[in-house]
């Protein structure tokens, strides 16, 4: 963090308490949520969905892949880990801020690990749900 950043930082943490958002708000997260809403047809997703949808064990996909807990874990606020054994840091906003910010990153990691637990491509609300679950954990 810069001097500048040092500087503002408080103000940035009081505003967004003021504002009643979480600390974790980013408005380029916002900004993909609220595209996968237009492209959902909805108002809003659930938490609560796409916590089911994390860790339920899924079919169509490849055997070793199951499900999203596969490699990020049965707790995204932990570390979790490739087939491989790379490290993959959390999933969860509250531990790892930059967290789908990139919309590009997003939408091909949405794609790739979508293909692999599903066997297809994950329907936007399918995406809203877990985002939305990830980012209030
Ligand atoms: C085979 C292991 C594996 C499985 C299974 C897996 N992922 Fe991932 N995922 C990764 C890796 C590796 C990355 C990229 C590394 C990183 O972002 O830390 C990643 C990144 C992501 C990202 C981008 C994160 C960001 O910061 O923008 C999303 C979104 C994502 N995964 C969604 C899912 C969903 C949804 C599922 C279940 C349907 C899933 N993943 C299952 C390995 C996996």
């Amino acid at each position: 963090m810069n001097r500048t950043m040092h500087r503002i930082m408080p103000a940035l943490v009081l505003g967004a308490l003021a504002l009643g958002q979480p600390l974790s708000a980013d408005p380029a997260r916002d900004a993909i949520i609220n595209q996968l809403k237009a492209e959902a047809g909805v108002s809003s997703f659930s938490a609560e969905r796409g916590k089911q949808f994390f860790h339920a064990r899924h079919s169509g996909g490849k055997p070793q892949t199951p499900s999203c807990a596969t490699c990020h874990t049965s707790d995204p606020r932990n570390s979790g880990q490739t087939r491989v054994g790379k490290v993959i840091e959390p999933m969860a906003v509250s531990r790892n801020p930059s967290r789908f910010t990139d919309p590009k990153k997003v939408a091909k990691w949405f794609r790739r690990n979508c293909r692999s637990v599903l066997g297809r491509e994950c329907s936007a609300r399918e995406k809203g749900d877990f985002l939305t679950y990830l980012s209030n954990l």
